[in-house]
């Protein structure tokens, strides 16, 4: 554990309560099954961002691209309380290719008030919460939808509303398909097994109570299972929505950039559902399969294929998931840069603190 001390006073400017506010929301980012796989190393002139690579999931995620995902939410975060905290934001994105878990360096640029669209979307942050149980039988405006849209373009991306019919019922067919490949994989079942489920007092993984009710046939969004013991609810009996809004996030960039981009336009994207009182639930089965991912391209018709599928509506307030304190998540200020344990199968303990960088 690393204590933010007199020397992180003055980081961009930053008294050390400021520096532990904006880390804090940071760490509030969603990521994939709650590993929190960032740490940040404050520099004098700069808040770090890095890949805790031991947080990938081997399986699911096994080229790393939820684990960018992940830590270009948490970096948004980071972009937006820096913001209302006075400070603009200057990131480098991937500043060093000599250190590939390095995947940010934030700097303060001229002393700015926040834009009111800024305060709204970082009071946001500790509401916002994954909603995996049904939402209400109500179709998302139009008005809604266009903030949405809005909230990708801004960061770069583009948010693809499937409404049409046949596609939606292509992508249903693909969502079922995938859940099953994962379902028969015992190694990808043991990972989801390590991460979801439990009841104790762990600060990260998914906890039992975070899961919905099991999908009926006809529910082929919200298939996977964070509760450890879901049953099966009689046919169509779990309540889920008719008609839900199902859209996928695609960048227009490629590699490790693009995956960070793609994390920082899907949290832009949560916070604006989440200011405008919409659940937001991903369906990432989707996109974790090669193939299948292919096929989701194919039938969103974008030149990439989607980061993200993510299911929208009205909801009902849900409860959150832990979250790792501040200290945590620091790397001390000079230390081994580089991660051997990047290209591993096994990601190894996350928390067995030997293995620390
Ligand atoms: C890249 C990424 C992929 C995710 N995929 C799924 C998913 O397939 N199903 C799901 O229910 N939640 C998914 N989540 C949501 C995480 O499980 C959630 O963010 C985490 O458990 C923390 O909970 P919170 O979002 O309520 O704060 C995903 C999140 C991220 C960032």
């Amino acid at each position: 554990m690393v204590e933010i001390t007199t020397p992180a006073r003055g980081i961009l400017g930053l008294s050390a309560e400021q520096v532990r506010q904006v880390l804090s929301a940071a760490g509030r980012a969603p990521s994939v099954h709650n590993t929190q796989p960032w740490r940040f190393r404050l520099t004098e002139s700069a808040i770090e961002l890095h890949a805790d690579s031991r947080r990938r999931l081997a399986v699911a995620d096994s080229d790393g691209v939820e684990l960018r995902m992940s830590c270009g939410a948490a970096l948004f975060n980071l972009r937006l309380a820096l913001a209302v905290a006075g400070v603009r934001p200057i990131v480098q994105r991937l500043p060093d290719p000599r250190q590939p878990t390095l995947l940010a360096s934030v700097r303060a640029g001229s002393a700015k008030p926040p834009t009111p669209e800024e305060a709204a979307l970082v009071s946001a942050i500790p509401r916002r919460r994954t909603n995996r149980r049904p939402f209400a039988d109500e179709r998302v405006s139009p008005a809604h939808r266009h903030e949405l849209r809005g909230a990708a373009h801004r960061e770069g991306a583009v948010l693809d509303i499937v409404a049409d019919p046949g596609r939606l019922a292509k992508l249903a067919e693909l969502s079922t398909r995938a859940h099953r490949r994962q379902l028969a994989d015992p190694r990808f079942m043991a990972e989801l097994g390590k991460w979801s489920g439990g009841t104790g007092p762990r600060v990260d993984g998914v906890p039992a109570r975070a899961g919905g009710p099991a999908p009926g046939p006809r529910d082929p969004w919200v298939l996977r299972d964070f509760t450890g013991d879901r049953r099966p609810e009689p046919a169509g009996h779990a309540g889920f929505e008719c008609d839900p809004l199902i859209a996928a996030l695609t960048v227009y960039t490629a590699g490790p950039l693009g995956d960070l981009k793609a994390g920082e336009a899907l949290q832009r994207v949560l916070l604006t559902a989440t200011v405008h009182g919409l659940a937001v639930s991903p369906v990432s089965h989707l996109v974790e399969i090669p193939e299948i991912r292919e096929s989701l391209r194919q039938v969103v018709g974008g030149r990439r294929p989607p980061h993200a599928v993510l299911r929208f509506g009205y909801g009902w307030p849900v409860v959150g998931s832990p979250r790792r304190p501040v200290e945590d998540l620091l790397l001390p200020e000079a230390g081994p840069a580089a991660d051997p344990s990047w290209h591993r199968d096994d990601p190894g303990d996350p928390h067995d603190r030997s293995r620390l960088w």
